[in-house]
């Protein structure tokens, strides 16, 4: 969460704004930014809300060839100016934005800062002062008086940070919040990802935790805190810029809707062969096949997408699996089995609570893998294994297509392990057919999209609450749906096990409370029918998808045919719509919805 962008050696202005522009699905509460035209003039200027509440700000002599940015999404502190970064110290020679949370700011602030005076509520305060007072104290330069500060910091941060006796440096930190070093001609940049500076290069150093850096418009220099040269060794990127374009859609979130049959295909083209064999590292297969259970671990929708995957692993691989929610997991771990496997599933590879436990797992030196959407992102880079999702960027907060590369890439390890155990169920599983199906399907359902446009408009117009019902995998996809709706259209909504609704929750359905009812699965379609005439006996308005097999006259969306394990990619795809239009239909930002960041780096 949050987003920085750091520029030496080129005008500043523009490509910070740009960056943080682009880093805005990480926070979007209030944005800052520092100039320094390297001739004694330098600009701070900082606005509450979006980039273009920044930019309507900023006078055009604001100019620099040296400067920080940063798009806040707020952890310690109301949103507001003061709050904003960057952040200065007392005497106002160093600026700092931060990406992370600080553990120790109070204690910082009562050891080592007391007499000094603040202003602002947040944790990263505290550092930029203690980096002040230290090169006060000490008649330091900047970048040691940074180090000595940096031994005194616990928690989780990307650091920018310009001292102002020396504005052709940005001295940068990073622990566990990413940061990559973009390499220019004459230039260097710093951001919190590659994407959002990919128009100004397409080289990058990939920065690891620990790593603290001097870096100026032609060089580059990466040490340890205690001053140990690191070595890292710049790469050529290989992203179309244009994947992460919008073009003529008005979101990200439609075109990522719509991107998922080309996913399913990619997923196939990648990871399967044309007989239908796998095409996955034998050693993730071994290890996974050598397991007595596998625990799957994400938050979100990443979770939801684990549920399916339980069932995947369970029919395919043979192998019994517990999914958790990582927040949880972390802290309270259950008595593990004898030989587990562990799978991160994250869409950014970022998320903190995922770490917290992949942490843990290190530690016990069990094996682990992360399916993850971001080469070398951080859970992949510190799991034992990495499957990338290989759906292109997601930009929408709301998570889409890389929920259902989630269930496809897990049905590819599921039938590898199963295959390579010998179970039957894997070798007669034709998944090149199945997602092919998969595509054909989506397609056809993201074709039909003006009709959910017109359900959305009819029942989810002046609603407040909602409820998803289903049974079996359906309920899995029952509470992916109700995140959709209730994320991007703030309409509560509660994913349900369709049965469970009659010993409590019934109470709270009353004439046209909208109710999605999911059917797919053969042993319980006839009772899930049951449900919701329970339901529209108390006054819901109903609407219901189904698999071609169990559909009647009057379900509102017929789901294409599809293996019953996977038929949460075609189901998915409706109550995704479902969301967006609901949205979109209120004139919510559907892209930026409130209270949220795409990757979710703190706990
Ligand atoms: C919802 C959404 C979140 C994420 C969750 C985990 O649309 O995107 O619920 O799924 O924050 O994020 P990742 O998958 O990046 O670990």
């Amino acid at each position: 969460m949050c987003g920085i962008v750091g520029v030496v050696g080129k005008s500043a202005r523009d490509i910070i704004l740009n960056g943080l522009t682009n880093l805005e699905y990480r926070g979007y509460d209030s944005a800052g930014i520092y100039l320094n035209d390297q001739n004694g003039h330098e600009y701070l200027t900082k606005a509450v809300g979006r980039i273009s509440n920044l930019k309507e700000k900023l006078t055009p002599d604001e100019q620099g060839l040296v400067g920080i940015g940063h798009t806040r999404w707020a952890t310690h502190g109301k949103p507001t100016v003061d709050n904003a970064h960057p952040h200065f110290d007392e005497t106002k020679r160093f600026y700092l934005v931060h990406n992370g949370v600080i553990e120790n700011y109070a204690e910082l602030k009562k050891k080592y800062l007391q007499g000094v005076k603040f202003h602002s509520d947040t944790d990263t305060e505290a550092v930029v002062q203690l980096v002040g007072k230290i090169a006060r104290d000490k008649n330091l330069d900047g970048f040691s008086a940074f180090k000595e500060a940096l031994k005194l910091v616990k928690g989780s941060y990307a650091f920018l940070l310009i001292d102002n006796t020396e504005p052709d440096h940005v001295f940068i930190a990073k622990n566990k919040s990413p940061m990559m070093l973009g390499i220019g001609d004459g230039f260097n940049i710093i951001a919190s990802d590659a994407i959002s500076v990919l128009d100004q290069t397409k080289t990058f150093v990939d920065l690891q935790d620990g790593d603290v850096g001097d870096i100026t418009k032609d060089s580059y220099t990466i040490e340890t805190v205690d001053g140990k040269k690191v070595d890292r060794e710049p790469h050529v990127l290989n992203i179309d810029p244009n994947a992460a374009s919008k073009g003529a859609y008005e979101f990200y979130m439609l075109k990522e809707i719509d991107e998922q049959p080309g996913v399913m295909r990619h997923i196939s083209q990648d990871y399967l062969d044309e007989n239908n064999g796998t095409k996955v590292d034998p050693k993730i297969v071994d290890a996974v096949a050598q397991s007595d259970r596998i625990y799957i671990l994400a938050a979100g929708t990443s979770y939801h997408a684990g549920l399916v995957g339980k069932q995947l692993f369970e029919k395919y691989s043979d192998v019994p699996v517990e999914v958790g929610l990582a927040s949880e997991f972390g802290y309270h771990f259950p008595k593990l089995s004898k030989k587990p496997f562990f799978i991160f599933l994250s869409q950014s590879g970022e998320t903190a609570d995922s770490r917290v436990v992949l942490k843990q797992v290190n530690e016990r030196h069990l094996p682990s893998l992360t399916m993850t959407n971001v080469e070398g992102s951080t859970l992949s880079r510190e799991a034992t294994y990495t499957m990338l999702l290989e759906a292109g960027p997601e930009i929408a907060v709301a998570s889409t297509k890389a929920y259902t590369a989630q269930i496809a890439v897990q049905a590819v390890l599921a039938k590898a392990v199963g295959e390579k155990k010998g179970v039957q169920e894997a070798k007669d599983f034709n998944l090149k057919h199945q997602l092919a199906l998969a595509a054909e399907g989506m397609q056809q359902l993201v074709d039909g999209k003006e009709h959910i446009d017109d359900l959305a408009k009819k029942y989810l117009a002046d609603t407040r609450n909602a409820f998803y019902i289903g049974r079996g995998i359906d309920y899995a996809v029952a509470l992916e749906g109700a995140l959709k709706l209730k994320e991007v259209s703030y309409i509560q909504t509660e994913g349900f096990a369709a049965a469970e609704l009659k010993h409590g929750t019934i109470a709270l359905i009353e004439k046209d409370t909208p109710v999605i009812a999911l059917i797919n699965d053969p042993a319980t379609a006839d009772l899930t029918r049951g449900n919701i005439r329970e339901v529209e006996a108390r006054g819901a308005n109903v609407m219901v998808f189904a698999g071609k097999k169990f559909a009647q006259e009057g379900d509102d969306v017929v789901l294409p045919d599809i293996d019953y394990c996977l038929s949460p990619l075609l189901t998915i795809i409706p109550a995704q719509l479902l969301a967006y239009y609901a949205s979109k239909n209120k004139g919510l930002d559907v892209d930026k919805p409130r209270n949220l960041a795409k990757s979710v780096t703190v706990e």
